[in-house]
This record gives structure tokens, C-alpha cells and sequence, in this order.
């Protein structure tokens, strides 16, 4: 009895503090749910790795358990390598029903060693239309790096390895619809779009390259408040404890102007063209 004891204690305390290290970072088996592609989502290492898969017959995704509403949520992906044209791999949060809010992140393939395209979108109330469009400067396949959205109830900033790239800033008071009070889940899908993706669908997809993957790591969502039957609690650690009131600081207003004007591809405000009645309001106003 006595010996089991001794045995047991050091054990536990090896499993708690390797999950100190290891769980910290959220777990795929706990935070999410496979939820299409018939066996091509792998949720791998112990919950810490998972990859999507797409071929001919199928792409595949997965959601969050979790709904949430505001929250400082990272992600790690590594994107499909080599021959990706063709292929879309969204990661995006998302409410329900016909007025749903969303915040996406859209990552376009290419063909090898020319550029992906991360595309992004904000939804207010089922209304869209808000892409700006990025090219990265580093190569999203080679490994790993940090898509994050911080979103609470003044702004939305999407963030690529710690750089701001896009601001979306609560302009209520100006009439604009702000997301808000419809908690979102996070979704990610691995799909085919070869009749829109690469160069605006002039690039197919290579079926033979397939299956194309792409793989997730080190979810983070200390910094949220998950919303359960009507009622949202609220969690803050301290590495973030501001998130709830978090604003740009200069060096982020600056970075974020360094990606905007070196690295930016399309802007939805400074499409006049497509808004021939004049550019939507937060346009003008920011
Ligand atoms: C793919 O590469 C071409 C050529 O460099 C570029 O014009 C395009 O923006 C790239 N990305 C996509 C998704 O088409
Ligand atoms: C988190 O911080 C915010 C202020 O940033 C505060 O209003 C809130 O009560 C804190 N919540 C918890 C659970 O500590």
C-alpha cells in the first residue's frame, strides 16, 4: 500500500507538470470537433497536432466545441507546401442563422514558389463584402506561424506572428454593425475552390499532387470568454490580462501600416469602382 503510494505521487506530479507545458496551449481533442471528410481530419500526438486533408473525392474541417463571444484566439498553421493552386484552406469564426456575424482568415494556394494569399473578410449582421487581401513575407508552408484574432467589443485586429495586419474598429455610433452579441464558433475547412482561388481561377488543381494537407498546432484561447445557453464568462491570463480594452499601440499602429503598404493586395476601401454609389462608411471614416 504504502509503496504504491510512493509510486503513485511522483507520477502524478510528472503528468501535471508535463501538462503545464503541454495542455497550456489548449488541446485539440478537448477544445474541438472533427466535422466532415470521412477519416481526412487527424486530430495526432495526443491532441496536439491536426492536420486536414484534401484529394479528389473530398477536403475535410473541424469546428470548436466551445462558442465564444470576444476572445484573443491563436492559432499555429502551417499551409498545404509545393503545388497548392487550387486549394483553399479557411480558418474563421463564425455565428448561426440568416443575420451571422464573421471574422475570416482565407489562405489562397499557388503553384510552387509563387505566392499564397491571405484573404480576409468581416461579416456583420450576414453582411460581408469587407476583403482586403495580403500576400505574406515568408513563405506560410515552410512552418508554423501565429494567425490570431483579437476581437472585443471596440475593435477586431488580425494579427500574423504578433504584426497586425487588418483593423475592423467598432463604428456603431456611425451606423455601422459591430459583431457583438452573437457568439461565434471557429471553424476550419480544407477544400477545393480551382474556379475562383489561384489567379482568380486560371490555376487548377494538380489531382496528382493530392492529398494536399495542412496542419494546425498550439490553439490558444486563454484569453476568451466562452458563451454557454445565453450566459458568457470571461477568463484573462496574465501574459493578456487587457485583451477586453486591448487598442493598437504605436508600434502596432505602425506595423501595421508597414504590411498594409508593402504586403497588401486588395483593399474593399479604395475600390471605387465596385461601390459606385460611394465607398461603404467605415471607409471614410477611419
Ligand atoms: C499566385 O501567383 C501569381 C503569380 O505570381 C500571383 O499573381 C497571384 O497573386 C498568386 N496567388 C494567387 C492565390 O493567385
Ligand atoms: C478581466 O479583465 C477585465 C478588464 O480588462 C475585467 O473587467 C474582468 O473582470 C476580468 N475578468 C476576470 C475573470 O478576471
Amino acid at each position: 500500500m504504502a509503496s504504491k503510494v510512493v509510486l503513485v505521487v511522483p507520477y502524478l506530479l510528472l503528468v501535471m507538470s508535463s501538462c503545464m507545458v503541454l495542455c497550456w496551449g489548449g488541446n485539440f481533442n478537448q477544445d474541438f470537433q472533427i466535422t466532415w471528410g470521412d477519416g481526412r481530419a487527424k486530430i495526432l500526438n495526443n491532441g496536439n497536432l491536426l492536420t486536414l486533408s484534401l484529394d479528389k473525392a473530398s477536403g475535410s474541417g473541424f469546428q470548436s466545441i466551445n462558442e465564444y463571444l470576444f476572445g484573443k484566439i491563436d492559432m499555429q498553421l502551417k499551409l498545404v507546401p509545393g503545388n497548392s493552386a487550387g486549394t483553399v484552406t479557411a480558418y474563421y469564426l463564425s455565428s448561426k442563422g440568416a443575420t451571422w456575424d464573421e471574422i475570416d482568415f482565407e489562405f489562397l494556394g499557388n503553384l510552387s514558389g509563387d505566392p499564397y494569399i491571405l484573404h480576409t473578410n468581416v461579416f456583420s449582421q450576414g453582411k460581408g463584402n469587407r476583403e482586403q487581401q495580403f500576400y505574406l513575407w515568408f513563405d506560410p508552408t515552410a512552418d508554423f506561424h501565429t494567425y490570431s484574432i483579437l476581437w472585443n467589443p471596440q475593435r477586431i485586429v488580425f494579427s500574423v506572428d504578433g504584426t497586425p495586419i487588418r483593423e475592423f474598429k467598432n463604428m456603431e455610433s456611425a451606423g455601422v454593425p459591430f459583431p457583438k452579441n452573437q457568439p461565434m464558433r471557429i471553424y476550419s475547412s480544407l477544400w477545393n475552390a480551382d474556379d475562383w482561388a489561384t489567379r482568380g481561377g486560371l490555376v487548377k488543381t494538380d489531382w496528382s499532387k493530392a492529398p494536399f494537407i495542412a496542419s494546425y498546432r498550439n490553439f490558444n484561447a486563454e484569453n476568451s470568454c466562452v458563451s454557454k445557453g445565453g450566459r458568457s464568462s470571461c477568463k484573462n491570463n496574465s501574459r493578456n490580462a487587457g485583451w477586453q480594452s486591448q487598442e493598437l499601440d504605436s508600434t502596432g499602429l505602425q506595423r501595421l501600416r508597414w504590411v498594409q503598404k508593402n504586403y497588401m493586395i486588395y483593399n474593399y476601401c479604395t475600390d471605387k469602382k465596385r461601390f459606385p454609389q460611394g465607398l461603404p462608411i467605415e471607409c471614410t471614416r477611419s
